[in-house]
């Protein structure tokens, strides 16, 4: 069958740039759906001149008549969403569109003080997480501790099983002496308000996408953080603790493998990573500073600034081969504009040895060498040319970025669908006719 299905995946260390690659192709969408992820994602949108920044509401929300669809997969932290929910609509964005599965998991208070005490006690081998709680509630999932968002809208169940976990939580908070919880009781009324004020929104999700998919409506997977930091296949143990890959979306929406049709890979032009873990292609020079500052590399949700580096394409082809990739979107070019020379990775040199295939051992990535291949940049552009050379199409831009475009999409075997130029809506460049037939 022919179906409108669509996923965006990242297939570096997060933040290539999905939230703007999502909010252009939901325009034509009726579903954006969530299925992995909680409030450490940050998805920057530009529309005009305005920035949402978006941790757990799906960037479709942004579109009106879209519905934003938050799956089983993600862990909802309901104090954020609600905060998220107050924040759009105070700019005139309306969430009628808001669907959260009954399924998804919860974020509770002990999560958040007991991510801050286990990076604490991995001291200089902590991971470098968001301290949004999301480890620890992946945790009581999988050993099933988890409070699910379905149990804050029954308070007798929800007294049931907060009573039954606490004790436990209060044992390894105490030996990690960590800061106090608030009494089981507040607890047990502030998210059970929590449920009261989602409660409209609550709802068996899955259902919901899988007739969409078969009454032929546009549905849309965002997924959130990237391959490399997927809880299997990225560089594990400095990863998230979910499947950010596409395999993640048959779990953590409710859909069969079947209802994926195209899978957009989202690569920026350059690499960055933030936390701590291997970063082969890193720029520990004056350049990686310059590609932070120029590409406004700083963390959506904690500020923190990105490590930056060449684009390495040993990543990009696990992503590839993981995700089933069908074609990539790659963002943030316009950054190197004006840069003299250019570098990509093609493979690795390890201990003597060519290296293509992304190593899963830590310490083999700590010898890995980049091997580059060279290119020359381009001359740097004004906004206002932007418009221009969008208008003007592929042909107008300069040679030299066709080129490093072009090495890309042959070294990776798949083709470039999105070029994007800028933050805004309008500074997209589509390759192929129509946005949804890929
Ligand atoms: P956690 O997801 O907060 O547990 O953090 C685990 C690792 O994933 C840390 O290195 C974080 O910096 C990284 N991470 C989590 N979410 C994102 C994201 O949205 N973008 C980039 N890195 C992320």
């Amino acid at each position: 069958m022919n179906l409108p299905t669509k996923a965006i995946i990242g297939t570096q260390w997060g933040d290539e740039g999905k939230g703007k690659i999502t909010d252009c192709l939901a325009e034509d969408a009726d579903f954006v759906v969530r299925f992995q992820g909680g409030t450490n994602a940050g998805h920057t949108i530009g529309i005009g001149d305005e920035i949402f920044k978006l941790h757990l509401l799906p960037s479709g929300i942004l579109r009106r008549g879209v519905m934003a669809v938050i799956g089983n997969g993600v862990v909802v932290d309901p104090e954020e969403l609600l905060e998220e929910i107050r924040m759009v609509e105070s700019r005139g964005i309306a969430v009628e569109g808001l669907r959260i599965s009954d399924r998804a998991n919860v974020i509770m208070p002990y999560h958040k003080i007991l991510d801050g005490a286990e990076e604490k006690s991995r001291g200089p081998k902590g991971v470098g997480t968001t301290g949004r709680g999301i480890g620890p509630c992946y945790s009581d999932k999988i050993s099933r501790y988890g409070v699910r968002i379905g149990d804050l809208t029954d308070k007798a169940t929800l007294e049931e099983k907060i009573n039954m976990i606490f004790p436990t939580k209060l044992r390894l908070i105490a030996a990690f002496g960590a800061p106090p919880l608030d009494a089981v009781k507040d607890i047990i009324d502030t998210y059970s308000s929590y449920g009261s004020a989602l409660g409209k929104y609550v709802t068996d999700t899955s259902v919901m996408i899988n007739e969409a998919i078969r009454n032929g409506k546009k549905v849309l997977f965002e997924g959130a953080q990237g391959t490399m930091l997927d809880i299997d296949h990225g560089t594990y143990p400095y990863v998230t603790s979910s499947s950010c890959v596409t395999g993640g979306i048959c779990t953590g929406a409710g859909v069969p493998p079947s209802s994926i049709k195209e899978v957009v890979g989202v690569v920026k032009a350059y690499t960055t990573r933030v936390g701590h873990g291997p970063f082969v292609t890193e720029l520990t020079s004056g350049l990686g500073e310059y590609l932070q500052k120029r590409g406004g590399e700083f963390g959506t949700t904690t500020g923190r600034a990105r490590r930056c580096g060449w684009l390495d394409l040993v990543v990009v082809r696990h992503a590839v081969r993981i995700n089933g990739i069908t074609s990539l979107a790659i963002t943030k070019i316009d950054v190197l504009n004006g840069m003299e020379e250019l570098r990509i990775a093609t493979d690795y040199e390890i201990d003597g040895q060519i290296v293509k295939d992304f190593p899963s051992s830590i310490s083999k990535l700590v010898r890995a060498k980049p091997i580059y291949q060279e290119f020359d940049g381009w001359k740097d552009w004004t906004k206002d040319e932007t418009e221009k050379i969008i208008s003007n199409g592929y042909r107008t831009l300069p040679i030299e970025m066709r080129r490093y475009l072009r090495f890309i999409s042959s070294n990776v075997a798949v083709p470039i669908g999105i070029v994007s130029l800028g933050p805004k809506r309008d500074e997209t460049m589509y390759l192929r006719n129509k946005k949804w037939e890929n």
